[in-house]
C-alpha cells in the first residue's frame, strides 16, 4: 500500500503547493497559523492519496474491503476529492479574475500618467521659498505613506475576502456537485430522422445508456435505480455503449445483477469501453452475457421487427488492444456483410471510432466516453478535444449521437452537465 500511496501523494502534492502559495502565503499570518494551515493541506492530500490505491486494492480483494469496512469511509474520501477538484477550479478562476483586474488597473494608471505629464510640464506656478518647499515635501511624503498604508490594508482585506470566498465556495459547491452527480440523473428525449430509416419502424425507441462506471461510489442501489428508470421508458431496444465498470467481476459483479431485469421488446446490447478493458474484459463480457445482455465484439446481429430487418453492430473499444492484442477494435468487421438495404445502427465507445464507422457504412452511431465534461467549464475543454463531444452530429448523411454518461467517473462531481438516460425515437426522413 505504501508505494501507491506515495505515488499518488507525489502526483497531487503540486496541488497542495498551489493551495499554499495562493491561499495561505499571500496573507499576513502568524507562524503558528501558517504551520496549522500547511498541516491541514498535507492531511487533506494524504487522505485523498489513500482513496485511489485503496479503491484499486479493495476492488481486487473483497476480503480486504470487508475487513476494513471500506464501504463506510471510502465515499468520504471521494467527497474530499470532489472538494479538492472544486477548490482548484475556483482558485484558477479567482486568480484569472485577479490578473485581469490588475492588468486593467495598470493600463488605467498608465493612461492617467500620460494625461498628467503635459499638464505638469506646462504648469506656471510661482517658485516657493526653501522652507515652504521642505514643509510641503514632508506633508506630501506623509500623505503618500498614509495612502500606501490604506491601499495595503485594503488589498489585504480583499485578499482575505477572496480567499474565504474561494474556500467557502468550494465547500458549498461540494455537496451540490455530489448530489447533482449521484441524484441528478435525467431522461432526455430526442427525435432522430434518417433518410434510410425504414418507414415500417417509424417511432422505434432506443434507451441509450453509457459510462455507468459501477465501482467505487456507484453500486447495486444505483443500478436498481437505473434499471427501473430505463424500464419505465418502455423502450424497444436498450443499448449500453461502454465503460460499464471500474472493478473486477468476482467482486462487484453482484452489483450488476439487477441488469438482468432490463426490459426491452427487442433486447439489450453492450459494447466495451476503455475502462472495461482495464479490468477483466473477458470475464466481464461473459458475466454481462450471462445477465441476458448481448455483447457485440466486432460483430452484428440482424433483428426482425414485425417483418422489417434492422442491423445492430458493435465494436470493441478503440483502446481494447492496449492490454491484450486480441481485443482490437474493428468497426469494419462489425459492419461487414450486412445487406445494403438494411439500416445500420452501430455501437462504439469513443468519439475517435466514429469516422471509421461512417466510412464503413454505419447510418447511426451511438457512443459515450466524453461524459459531456461532467461540469462547467470542462464541457468546453471536451468540445475542443473531441470532434464528437455531446449530442447529435450529422456528417454526409451519417448520424452520431454522444451520451453525456449515465454515471460519472472519479469523484462524484457533476455541475451543469447531469448524468442522463437518452431516449432516441427514430423516424424516416420525409
Ligand atoms: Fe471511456
Amino acid at each position: 500500500m505504501l508505494a501507491p500511496f506515495l505515488m499518488f501523494f507525489s502526483i497531487i502534492l503540486p496541488f497542495g503547493l498551489i493551495f499554499y502559495a495562493r491561499l495561505i502565503a499571500p496573507h499576513r499570518l502568524s507562524k503558528k497559523a501558517r504551520i496549522i494551515s500547511a498541516v491541514c493541506i498535507v492531511l487533506l492530500l494524504a487522505a485523498i492519496s489513500l482513496a485511489m490505491p485503496l479503491s484499486l486494492y479493495t476492488a481486487r480483494d473483497p476480503q480486504l474491503y470487508m475487513r476494513y469496512h471500506v464501504e463506510a469511509w471510502l465515499p468520504w474520501l471521494y467527497f474530499l476529492m470532489t472538494f479538492i477538484c472544486l477548490l482548484l477550479m475556483l482558485v484558477i478562476f479567482r486568480d484569472f479574475g485577479w490578473t485581469l483586474s490588475r492588468i486593467f488597473c495598470w493600463a488605467r494608471q498608465k493612461r492617467a500618467a500620460k494625461t498628467a505629464e503635459p499638464e505638469a510640464n506646462h504648469s506656471d506656478a510661482p517658485q516657493s521659498s526653501d522652507t515652504s518647499e521642505k514643509a510641503s515635501a514632508s506633508e506630501a511624503a506623509a500623505s503618500d505613506e498614509a495612502a500606501a498604508d490604506e491601499a495595503l490594508s485594503r488589498r489585504e482585506f480583499f485578499k482575505r475576502v477572496s480567499t474565504v470566498a474561494t474556500v467557502g465556495g468550494a465547500a458549498i459547491l461540494t455537496p451540490a456537485a455530489v448530489m447533482y452527480a449521484t441524484k441528478g440523473r435525467r431522461v432526455r428525449h430526442f427525435d432522430i430522422t434518417h433518410a434510410r430509416f425504414p418507414q415500417a419502424l417509424d417511432g422505434l425507441r432506443i434507451a441509450h445508456l453509457s459510462d455507468i462506471h459501477v465501482g467505487n461510489t456507484i453500486g447495486r442501489e444505483d443500478i436498481e435505480e437505473i434499471v427501473a428508470q430505463t424500464n419505465a421508458l418502455n423502450p424497444d431496444l436498450i443499448v449500453i455503449t461502454g465503460d460499464m465498470v471500474d472493478g473486477l467481476p468476482d467482486y462487484i459483479g453482484s452489483w450488476l445483477e439487477p441488469m438482468k431485469n432490463f426490459k426491452a421488446k427487442h433486447g439489450t446490447y453492450f459494447v466495451t469501453g476503455n475502462h472495461d478493458h482495464l479490468w477483466d474484459a473477458r470475464g466481464w463480457c461473459k458475466f454481462i452475457a450471462d445477465l441476458g445482455i448481448r455483447v457485440l465484439d466486432n460483430e452484428h446481429e440482424i433483428i426482425t421487427i414485425g417483418s422489417t430487418p434492422l442491423a445492430i453492430a458493435g465494436a470493441i473499444d478503440a483502446n481494447g488492444d492496449r492490454k491484450n492484442r486480441k481485443w482490437k477494435s474493428d468497426p469494419e468487421k462489425a459492419l461487414a456483410n450486412i445487406p445494403p438495404e438494411l439500416f445500420r445502427l452501430m455501437l462504439v465507445h469513443q468519439p475517435r471510432s466514429v469516422d471509421r464507422c461512417f466510412a464503413a457504412g454505419a447510418d447511426l452511431v451511438l457512443l459515450g466516453h466524453t461524459h459531456g465534461g461532467q461540469c462547467w467549464p470542462l464541457n468546453h475543454v471536451i468540445n475542443a478535444m473531441h470532434k464528437y463531444a455531446r449530442g447529435l452530429y450529422e456528417v454526409d448523411g451519417h448520424l452520431a449521437f454522444v451520451s453525456c454518461g449515465t454515471g460519472y467517473w472519479g469523484p462524484p462531481l457533476r455541475l451543469g452537465i447531469p448524468a442522463e438516460i437518452d431516449v432516441l425515437t427514430l423516424h424516416p426522413k420525409a
